[in-house]
């Protein structure tokens, strides 16, 4: 699986990098004219709920959709259909019940309402993705009928349908599954980096000018240019070790004990890596609780480096479990902050606001992440 993602993910690097035009305001779900203050010209007003909203919508409509069900879900436009929107809503309530549905013993799901609505998320949600596979599929039919050949810039789905490497059921929850990994996880990391950038005018300086001097005349960045970005790169590393949206992995003993130095672990012992601790560890990173992109830089910010152990900040996992859409998220998130900093400077509401983490399955802001975006001259 992971190998076939990485092969189709040169292949789409093109389609990805044309499909994400942020250059307009409008482009970014960004209003011409910001509700709070009616200015002429966009005054760079943007609240939270409106730019998770946004990034969601871009992330949502942009890149796994298209990436994985070769569709656009019709997030950006005017009226987002309502298939979408009782998806969305679907993957909502998944994600805030998975909590209950772990820590709460099996005898209270036939009592307390949470089962049921944790059922019906995820039957909207096969319902929705098995429907958009079928749709993909009647296409394809259509055109072995004809004839013709798989469509050129052909994605996963269709690769996965006309392989025949994986029989039809694992198809769908193949599908299903990689369209859950990708919708929100991207969407919180970009709200964090957007969260600490507009609050550190140093570093979002410092990423400006790597955007600047990569693409001077603001053209869309190439993923030769991608190669390239060390400290957007760091951005998203330092983002990801304080807010691993995935806050931790978990593996089973399952075949035999397992003996750590002195410690016996026997058969069927639950092990629990959580990437928060070890990511905030200060033996592991000096000043931890503090946003330092350069720690991740070579012979950058001395006094934050520490030689760290390699697992102490793995938010993708490691493995053959490790996330398999790593490199469609990282790609992801490189674009949407070149993009947005080259057209935008980001600055927060009311610079005096902390917000703080939470979990709700995967770790999100506690509260709303007010910031404004002000056009660039
Ligand atoms: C910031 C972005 C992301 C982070 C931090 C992240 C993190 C993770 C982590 C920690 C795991 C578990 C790995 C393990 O157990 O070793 C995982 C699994 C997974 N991720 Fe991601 N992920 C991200 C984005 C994505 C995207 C964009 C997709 C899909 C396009 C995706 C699809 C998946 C899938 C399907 C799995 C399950 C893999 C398996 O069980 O074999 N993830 N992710």
């Amino acid at each position: 699986m992971a190998v076939l993602l990485l092969k189709l993910y040169k292949r789409w690097q093109t389609a990805l990098l044309c499909g994400m035009r942020l250059d307009d305001p409008r482009r970014l779900g960004l209003p011409a004219r910001c509700s709070h203050h009616p200015h002429p010209n966009f005054c760079g007003y943007k609240c939270h709920e409106e730019i998770q909203r946004t990034l969601k919508k871009m992330l949502h409509n942009s890149r796994v959709a298209a990436v994985v069900f070769e569709a656009r879900l019709g997030c950006l436009q005017d009226r987002v259909p309502e298939e979408t929107l009782r998806f969305i809503s679907a993957l909502n309530a998944m994600w805030r019940l998975s909590e209950p549905v772990l820590l709460l013993p099996r005898w209270t799901r036939g009592l307390l309402p949470y089962w049921g609505r944790f059922v019906r998320a995820w039957d909207d949600i096969t319902q929705i993705a098995d429907g958009l596979i079928e749709r993909r599929l009647l296409v394809l039919e259509e055109r072995l009928r004809r004839g013709a050949a798989a469509p050129e810039g052909a994605g996963l789905l269709t690769a996965l349908l006309t392989s025949k490497t994986l029989p039809r059921e694992e198809v769908y929850t193949t599908v299903t599954e990689l369209l859950l990994g990708g919708v929100d996880t991207t969407s919180n990391t970009l709200c964090w980096a957007l969260y600490h950038l507009s609050r550190d005018p140093r570093a979002q300086r410092l990423l400006h000018q790597e955007a600047l001097s990569e693409c001077p005349d603001l053209q869309e960045p190439t993923a030769h240019h991608l190669t390239r970005l060390p400290y957007l790169k760091a951005v998203v590393k330092e983002t990801l070790r304080l807010y691993p949206v995935v806050p931790g992995n978990g593996r089973l003993v399952l075949e035999n004990e397992v003996y750590l130095e002195d410690y016996c672990f026997p058969r069927g012992t639950q092990f629990h890596l959580c990437h928060y601790v070890t990511g905030r560890d200060e033996a592991q990173f000096r000043a931890s609780e503090s946003f330092l992109p350069e720690r991740w830089l070579r012979g950058g910010a001395r006094e934050s480096r520490l030689p760290h152990h390699p697992y102490s900040s793995i938010p993708f996992g490691r493995g053959v479990r490790g996330c398999v859409g790593k490199r469609v998220a990282q790609l992801e998130m490189y674009l949407a902050l070149f993009r947005i900093m080259q057209h935008y400077q980001v600055l927060p509401q009311d610079p005096e606001e902390v917000v703080e983490a939470k979990t709700r399955t995967l770790m999100i802001p506690g509260k709303p992440i007010n910031l404004r975006f002000i056009p660039r001259a």
